[in-house]
């Protein structure tokens, strides 16, 4: 169920910062992305250097240090990227700071501007647990709907007994687990994705086709397997093989040349799927004639290549499709994108159309970001969405997906 998750491991400075360690290390193994955050106090208890070897990215530590991206305003953007935060351990101080809005370090701002769900592992001295003021902090946050791995009882560092153990890793792994797996708003579903590019082929060594890379479809499904999508079917064009979807279990591939092909494909799998999203660039048109060998330029008149119409996957579906059964469409246009982008929606019988403007280098085609707004064909207030990484797309396009089910 962690897969692709992204989580955001906070930790405090307390001695149970070791068994953060081991944590992240669990974490990584059940498939989520990991990126660590540590206070000033934690690097004094274990190495930046420990867990940046674990979670395979730089930890973040100081607010103002230069990351040579002076766009980049690291406490937001990994706010945004997270799909959870830990903290573990988390000191009586940070549960304090958190209670009463205190920011005044990386962790402590990344918290706050978090919308993603926290779960703290408080560990401390068992006074210092039992203190009425950490306790009046721990009512309040639970009142807020944080989360918390409760601490254990038992030997403490200070020597003493009582209770403020920090949870055994395994245990707070399994929390994130069942958590995600209570809230997957793709639960059990089976969706299907066309992506990439097809290629119209002229004769053996020519082609026409167009710039998609297939990083949003990889996007949309890693996304909906990490959402807990049961099977995912991914329909894709040529693409170089980092465009595709990691493996799992859940995920079948299949891959095509030609729009032809990608129908034929999606026409023997529809009807087993509740979602479908047609993320792929379909070649609209098909050169009328293939040559089986290759045109000699010196022979033939290659000044004109007359063209036939290709099928469109998308509209022969959506006219087939169970009531139940949503489809979602993409719309790549350079101008006019809301008019153009709800006259697809309508004709294609799509429940909802993805508007990208493609005339923009840095979004669309090839891009690692996109900017979208999905229109809905209940009427719904179109949602805007400035530009950010395919997967974060991907992620507000399932979301909205998953609200269309009728419950
Ligand atoms: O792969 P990337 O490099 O990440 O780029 C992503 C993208 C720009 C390809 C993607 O964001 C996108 O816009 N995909 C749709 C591209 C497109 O063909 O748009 P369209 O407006 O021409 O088609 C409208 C819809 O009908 C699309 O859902 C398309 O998949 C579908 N269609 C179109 C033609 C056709 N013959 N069959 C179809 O199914």
């Amino acid at each position: 169920m962690l897969y692709k998750k992204h989580i955001i491991l906070g930790i405090t400075g307390g001695i149970a910062a070791y068994k953060s360690a081991v944590l992240c290390s669990l974490l990584k193994q059940m498939g989520a992305e990991v990126r660590v955050v540590m206070s000033d106090n934690a690097t004094k208890f274990i190495t930046p250097l420990t867990l940046e070897t674990l979670s395979g990215y730089p930890v973040y530590t100081d607010m103002f240090a230069s990351n040579g991206n002076a766009h980049e305003i690291k406490h937001i953007s990994w706010s945004e990227w997270a799909d959870f935060v830990i903290v573990a351990p988390a000191t009586a101080n940070i549960l304090a700071k958190v209670a009463n809005g205190i920011a005044d370090d990386a962790l402590s701002t990344l918290l706050l501007a978090t919308t993603s769900p926290i779960l703290f592992a408080p560990a401390m001295n068992s006074k210092m647990w039992n203190n009425i003021v950490t306790q009046e902090n721990l009512a309040k946050l639970i009142l807020r709907k944080h989360l918390f791995a409760m601490p254990d009882s038992g030997h403490l560092a200070c020597g003493q007994s009582g209770t403020g153990r920090m949870q055994d890793p395994r245990d707070i792994a399994s929390f994130v687990e069942s958590f995600f797996e209570q809230n997957a708003p793709l639960k059990g579903k089976r969706v299907l994705i066309t992506s990439g590019p097809t290629r119209e082929y002229i004769d053996p060594v020519r082609f026409m086709s167009n710039p998609s890379s297939g990083k949003m479809g990889k996007a949309i499904a890693e996304q909906a397997i990490s959402m807990g999508a049961a099977d995912v079917a991914f329909v894709t064009g040529p693409v170089n093989e980092e465009f595709l979807p990691a493996p799992h279990d859940n995920l079948a591939i299949y891959s095509i040349i030609s729009a032809d092909d990608m129908l034929k494909a999606v026409e023997s799998l529809y009807q087993e799927y509740d979602l479908m999203i047609f993320v792929a660039a379909v070649s609209d048109y098909k050169p009328a004639q293939f040559h089986t060998e290759k045109i000699k330029k010196e022979s033939t008149d290659m000044s004109a290549i007359p063209l036939v119409r290709n099928p469109d996957i998308a509209s022969i579906i959506g006219a087939k499709k169970r009531p139940e059964q949503i489809s979602i469409g993409f719309a790549a246009e350079t101008n006019g994108v809301e008019e153009y982008a709800q006259a697809k929606m309508n004709s294609k019988h799509f429940n909802a159309i993805v508007a990208n403007n493609v005339s923009d280098k840095s979004i669309g085609f090839g891009s690692d970001d996109n900017a979208v707004t999905i229109y809905q064909a209940n009427g719904a207030q179109p949602i805007v969405i400035n530009k950010v990484d395919k997967l974060l797309i991907a992620k507000r396009i399932l979301e909205c997906a998953s609200s269309l089910f009728v419950k």
